[in-house]
């Protein structure tokens, strides 16, 4: 892939806006650049790095009308050699291709997504922040351009990559377990649907039930299956919990279920851990008598930008509280951030090729 660059001015605004020891949250800075490329007479085409800024969109795209919008989370880290890897990002490029095939979008060469990524990265690495917990949080997406209000697959897209220098997602960072509202009201999935995709659709549906959790003082909502039966995941994270013998247990993938990268990684991960690992169907009765009986000692979600996140409690509709353990994070939930994270800041060996190094080519 032959990619054309426009860096200018951007590059020399950098050092005067970005402080990198200052606390920059999650997702709130852009660096100076995006990477671009169009797909229009059936094929992918034009690849780009441009500066940042806003895009010019027909008012009758099909993605602003009927949400023909797929997306990626992936984050890339800094080593104590000074250079810079992502994590797992093959992964998120294959999924981008599974989430584009469940919204009728063409798929984009993962090795093209891939090369695409490591060059913007490469061009706009001095943006990497310098707090604890700190990445390049890479946001690839591909959203309908053709200008038709017809409802059909759209014949024209945009694939774009962003980047935000970020820390933790959660404010209060890993410190502070959160809450977490049971809704039997709001389901995130239907099967036959969109769940296992990250379809930019799923996330407006999530953004009501994310105002009802806070009104109960909870972080997010665990959404339950259609028939508030099983638990199936958190908005923006897998969910998991730790039984008293150390085992983590996470719900089965389903088509209601978007298969996590970080769940997928402690999964593989089990011996590293020293604890097993496994995906079973969790019933919600079984989980709060477990939760009573003191066989569930830890709880938590799983994600990029969540990392690990440990739940203290989750509240009911009715206002039932039920607190996991003494309701801080345990030391399980610890060890699993520990060995996630020192795998990503290179400072513990993770199996082959999770990370990846960003090659110097223009900085
Ligand atoms: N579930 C949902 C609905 C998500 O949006 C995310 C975030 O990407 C996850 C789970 C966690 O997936 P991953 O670990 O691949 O980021
Ligand atoms: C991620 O974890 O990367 C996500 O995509 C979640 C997002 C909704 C913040």
């Amino acid at each position: 892939m032959q990619i054309t660059y426009n860096l200018k001015p951007a590059l020399e605004r950098r050092s005067e806006q970005f402080n990198p020891t200052t606390n920059v949250g999650f997702g709130n800075l852009r660096t100076d650049h995006m990477f671009l490329m169009d797909y229009r007479d059936g094929e992918w085409c034009d690849p780009r790095i441009v500066p940042y800024g806003p895009f010019e969109v027909a008012p009758g795209a099909i993605a602003l009308h009927y949400g023909q919008s797929v997306f990626e989370g992936a984050k890339a880290f800094q080593h104590d050699d000074g250079e810079i890897y992502t994590f797992r990002i093959d992964k998120n490029a294959e999924r981008l291709n599974r989430s584009a095939d469940i919204l009728c979008i063409p798929a984009l060469p993962e090795q093209m997504q891939i090369d695409a990524i490591n060059a913007l990265i490469d061009v706009d690495r001095l943006w990497f922040p310098m707090q604890e917990g700190a990445c390049l949080y890479i946001r690839p997406f591909i959203f309908a351009t053709e200008d038709r209000l017809s409802v059909s697959p759209s014949e024209q897209y945009t694939f774009c990559v962003m980047l935000s220098p970020s820390g933790p997602y959660y404010s209060d960072g890993f410190d502070k377990a959160i809450r977490l509202l049971i809704s039997e009201r709001f389901h995130r999935a239907v099967s036959g649907g969109t769940g296992a995709s990250k379809a930019a659709g799923n996330y407006a549906a999530s953004l009501k039930a994310g105002k009802a959790a806070a009104e109960y003082g909870a972080a997010q909502v665990l959404y339950l299956d259609a028939n508030n039966k099983q638990i199936e995941e958190v908005g923006a994270m897998n969910h998991f919990h730790v039984l008293k013998d150390g085992s983590i247990i996470i719900p089965k993938f389903t088509d209601t279920i978007l298969k996590s990268i970080t769940s997928q990684s402690i999964l593989d991960l089990g011996e590293l851990l020293g604890c097993e690992v496994r995906q079973e169907t969790v019933m919600l009765d079984q989980f709060i008598s477990d939760i009573e009986s003191g066989k569930i000692i830890e709880a938590g979600g799983f994600g990029t930008a969540a990392v690990v996140s440990p739940v203290g409690s989750y509240i009911f509709e009715d206002n039932r509280v039920i607190t996991v353990g003494d309701g801080n994070v345990g030391e399980h939930t610890k060890r699993i951030y520990k060995v996630l994270t020192d795998i990503q800041k290179g400072l513990l060996q993770g199996p082959e090729g999770w990370v990846q190094h960003v090659k110097r080519v223009h900085v």
